[in-house]
This record gives structure tokens, C-alpha cells and sequence, in this order.
């Protein structure tokens, strides 16, 4: 993947079947057309290997992995695994995951080391709650989270940092361009400070509500190297305008 080329991922999260791996096919064939953005799409496990097959250019990820590369933990699926499925990607620390499975930040470094260490591009998902920015302390939650959840060592390119404040997924309510700058200019001056010139070029994606309507004006913010999509990656028809909007962007 290019460096800091918009990067548009949808995150299928718990849902998808056999059948709608045609959205797979429709999605791969316009980014194809459309060209100039990295486009993935990461859907259940279950669905990693016949959505390869569907996948054209687009890259396909999954949505969580293991730190180790394997053993005794029942359910989990490892780096080595994924990729041989096919998966190029992967997500970590969303905050599902980190409300539903209670992931720590050391938690996500240790899935983010092994999926980097397995030169799997790895997008790692920070954002406050709603409680955390109404009290103003939603720069420095994300701050911290940053510091706990990110890697030491990672190669050029591979590296991707997703900024999901937690009260815009799935409601509808989307952040601000101001809010966004706000938080992705705090992201970038922390990623700097900790990797110098490889900190510049890290991309940051913005996710909640991301809509075919809300994506140019989110696009054109600073520091904006894409978007996290949910709700509308599930079909071709909505997440194909948002993938259309970063080109254009
Ligand atoms: P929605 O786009 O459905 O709000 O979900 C965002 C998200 O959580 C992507 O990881």
C-alpha cells in the first residue's frame, strides 16, 4: 500500500454470509475503476477465504487476531492463520472488542506487534466515550491510549491508527470537521513525537457514521488518510460513493 494514500476499510464486524460476498465482488470491481485509493474489506473469519476469491485488487482483513501464534486458546484465531487464509490486514483494539472482550491497551499492543511482526498492515482503533469528551478529557484518552496500544517497531506503510470516538458508531452522529481536526492534528503530533519522520507518515483513519454524505467533508479535514466504515461497507451501493469520495478528495 501506497504511503498515506487514502485508505478506505470496511469492517463487515458481526455480519455477512455466503451470498452477500457479491457486494465483495461489486465493491472490488468499482475500486478498480475508480483507482488511486486502497480500498479492504474485513468480514467475519468464517468469510475470509471465499471473500478472497471475490476480491480483485481490494485487500481483505480481519477483524481481530491472537498474540501468539498458537496454542491452548480456544476460539482465537492466530497471524500465521489469517494470512494463510488470505487476510493482508488486520483490526485491533476496536472498541467493541475492548468493551465486549475487555481488551486492554497491552492487550491490543500484543495483538499489534504479532500482526505487524507477521507483515499484516495493521489498523489499531483508538476514541473516548461520550462521558470522556464532555468532561474535556477526550484528547488525553486518546493520548493514553495511543501510548499503551501502539508498537515500537513496525515497517513503512503498515502501520495504520483509526480514531472511532465511541458515541459515533452505529448512532448516526458523526463528529465534526472541527472535532476531527482536532483529535487527528493531537494523533499526528503524538505519532511524531514518538517516531519522528515515520510518525508523518502513518495514516489516520477517521470511523463512526461514515456516510456516502458525510465522507468528502471528512476527507478534505487535515490529517484525514481515510475512513473505517461499519454500517455502510455492507453493501456496494453505499460504501462505493465513500470509496469514490477519497479518490476524489
Ligand atoms: P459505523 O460506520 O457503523 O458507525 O461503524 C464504525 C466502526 O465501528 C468501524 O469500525
Amino acid at each position: 500500500m501506497h504511503l498515506r494514500r487514502k485508505l478506505v476499510a470496511g469492517n463487515w464486524k458481526m455480519n455477512g454470509s455466503l451470498g452477500q460476498l457479491a457486494e465483495v465482488s461489486a465493491i472490488a470491481e468499482a475500486a478498480r475503476a475508480t483507482g488511486g485509493v486502497d480500498v479492504a474489506v474485513c468480514p467475519p473469519f468464517t468469510l475470509l477465504a471465499p471473500a478472497l476469491t471475490r476480491a480483485g485488487g481490494i485487500t481483505i482483513g480481519a477483524q481481530d487476531c491472537h498474540a501468539a501464534a498458537s496454542g491452548p486458546h480456544t476460539g482465537c484465531v492466530s497471524v500465521p492463520m489469517l494470512k494463510e487464509a488470505g487476510a493482508r490486514l488486520v483490526i485491533c483494539g476496536h472498541s467493541e472488542r475492548r468493551a465486549d472482550q475487555h481488551e486492554t491497551d497491552a492487550d491490543v499492543r500484543a495483538k499489534a506487534e504479532a500482526a505487524l511482526g507477521g507483515g499484516l498492515v495493521t489498523i489499531i482503533c483508538v476514541g473516548e466515550s461520550e462521558a470522556e469528551r464532555a468532561a474535556g478529557g477526550h484528547l488525553a484518552r486518546v493520548e493514553a491510549q495511543l501510548a499503551g496500544s501502539l508498537p515500537d517497531d513496525w515497517e513503512e506503510g503498515e502501520l495504520v491508527v483509526a480514531y472511532e470516538p465511541i458515541w459515533a458508531i452505529g448512532t448516526g452522529k458523526v463528529a465534526t470537521a472541527v472535532d476531527v481536526a482536532e483529535m487527528h492534528a493531537a494523533i499526528r503530533a503524538a505519532l511524531v513525537a514518538r517516531y519522528g519522520d515515520r510518525g508523518a507518515r502513518v495514516r489516520i483513519l477517521y470511523g463512526g457514521s461514515v456516510k456516502a454524505e458525510n465522507a468528502a467533508e471528512l476527507f478534505a479535514v487535515a490529517d484525514v488518510d481515510g475512513a473505517l466504515v461499519g454500517g455502510a461497507s455492507l453493501t456496494a451501493a453505499q460504501f462505493v460513493p465513500i470509496i469514490e469520495a477519497a479518490a476524489a478528495s
